[in-house]
């Protein structure tokens, strides 16, 4: 009796493998999140765990790569672990383990192409290397319908990048980050600010923090100078955020007259700030509509997918809306849990690639991974020599600001 009991258990965990169709362990290690999740074809999160690092590097004020690999080494095992065993299903079940490769922090990729590695090698899996702002952008198409061509841009801790996603694999780059990214501005404001110290904001990022404050701020208190407003880039879509970083910062310092720096003061910093900021962003995305319709390179009825720890920001969100109604664009954010790093979006890639019957690494033990990866080719020179104009009062006609 007891036979037949496990026999019937086996044959019923084994249908229920059966039915799930392919199944994909996405493992994302390429700044400071280790992340790990497991996925049926039709995009059901079967098992899912991420251990942060974000509370460490904070404290230290910034990433230390050595120690995001040591972490990585230590977290990868665990979060895979989790998330095979909340999928109920063993390595020799899966159909292909995908991992981030490209582009990130070599220390913290370099932990999670050697973790691949073995466990490719001992348990046979097909290997799917991802490229992490690819997995950013297709995200979206787990949770609704999504043909390409669409517009995508994706803004983090490491990023800044707006493209048009044409299909797996091709992207045109219409503009891209030119110093630092928006996530680390929002981060070093906070620091600057000392909201860290706030029993508040020491569990979230800088950027969470910077939006909170920003709530109860006045955005017009301090008029920072747009970037970009002048020199060779003013009619680009790339993005600068480290002369802005420097005008804060200096602002900060100049009205700091103790260690204490009066609240009212830091909420008008953080929402003038946060102001500038998004608005360059969303200046830079009319702009990439404009041209992208000019050229005929998206249908007139076009999705505008927004993701990346920035793009979780809801002040951005509600401008962003705003545009997209004006400009009759669908606008698709991932949830704040699948916009900042997670292993779901890198097993979703690769299913898609499975899918596609593309992408699989021939030879898994020579795949190296890449820090610096662009996600497609860059055509920001086209846009710049098409010369469109965004004055502020025109973003001000819009009803956006
Ligand atoms: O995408 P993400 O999780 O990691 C990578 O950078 O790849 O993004 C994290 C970054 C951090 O710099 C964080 O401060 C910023 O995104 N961030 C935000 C918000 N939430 C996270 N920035 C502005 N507003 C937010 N609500
Ligand atoms: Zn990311």
């Amino acid at each position: 009796m007891k036979i037949m009991t496990m026999l019937r258990f086996v044959r019923q965990v084994h249908c229920s493998i059966l039915s799930r169709g392919k199944l994909v362990l996405g493992v994302e290690s390429t700044f400071d999140d280790s992340a790990a999740a497991v996925l049926d074809e039709d995009g059901r999160v079967l098992g899912e765990s991420n251990i942060s690092q974000m509370k460490l590097h904070k404290s230290a004020g910034g990433v230390n790569p050595m120690k995001a690999q040591q972490m990585h080494r230590k977290n990868l095992p665990i979060v895979i672990t989790n998330a095979m065993s909340q999928a109920g299903i063993n390595f020799k079940d899966l159909s292909a383990l995908a991992t981030a490769t490209r582009p990130g922090i070599s220390f913290a990729l370099a932990a999670g192409l050697e973790y691949s590695k073995e466990l490719i090698q001992k348990h046979k899996i097909p290997f799917i290397p991802v490229h992490h702002m690819e997995a950013h952008a297709i995200t979206i198409r787990l949770l609704q319908q999504l043909d390409f061509p669409f517009l995508v841009l994706l803004a983090s801790g490491g990023h800044c990048t707006l493209c048009l996603a044409q299909g797996l694999g091709s992207y045109k780059i219409l503009g891209q980050k030119m110093d630092e990214p928006p996530g680390a501005v929002f981060d070093k404001v906070a620091r600057e600010l000392g909201l860290f110290s706030e029993k508040r904001f020491c569990d979230i990022s800088g950027g969470q923090a910077i939006e909170t404050l920003a709530k109860v701020g006045d955005e017009a208190k301090f008029q920072f100078t747009l970037p970009l407003s002048t020199g060779g880039y003013t009619r680009s879509c790339n993005f600068s955020f480290s002369g802005l970083q420097t005008q804060v910062l200096r602002t900060i310092q100049k009205h700091r007259t103790s260690d204490d720096i009066d609240k009212r003061f830091c909420a008008d910093i953080a929402a003038s700030f946060q102001r500038t900021a998004i608005m360059h962003i969303a200046s830079h995305i009319l702009r990439a509509v404009i041209f992208c319709r000019d050229k005929d390179l998206i249908p007139d009825r076009t999705t505008l997918v927004m993701s990346g720890g920035v793009a979780s920001n809801s002040y951005f969100r509600d401008k962003v809306t705003a545009l997209c109604g004006k400009l009759s664009l669908d606008l698709a954010c991932p949830p704040s849990h699948l916009c900042t790093d997670n292993g779901i979006m890198i097993a979703w890639t690769g299913m898609e690639y499975l899918k596609a019957g593309i992408g699989i690494a021939e030879d898994p033990m020579s795949v190296r991974f890449q820090p610096r990866s662009p996600i497609g080719d860059y055509i920001g020179d086209d846009v710049i020599r098409a010369g469109i104009k965004i004055p502020r009062k025109l973003l001000k006609q819009m009803g956006l600001w």
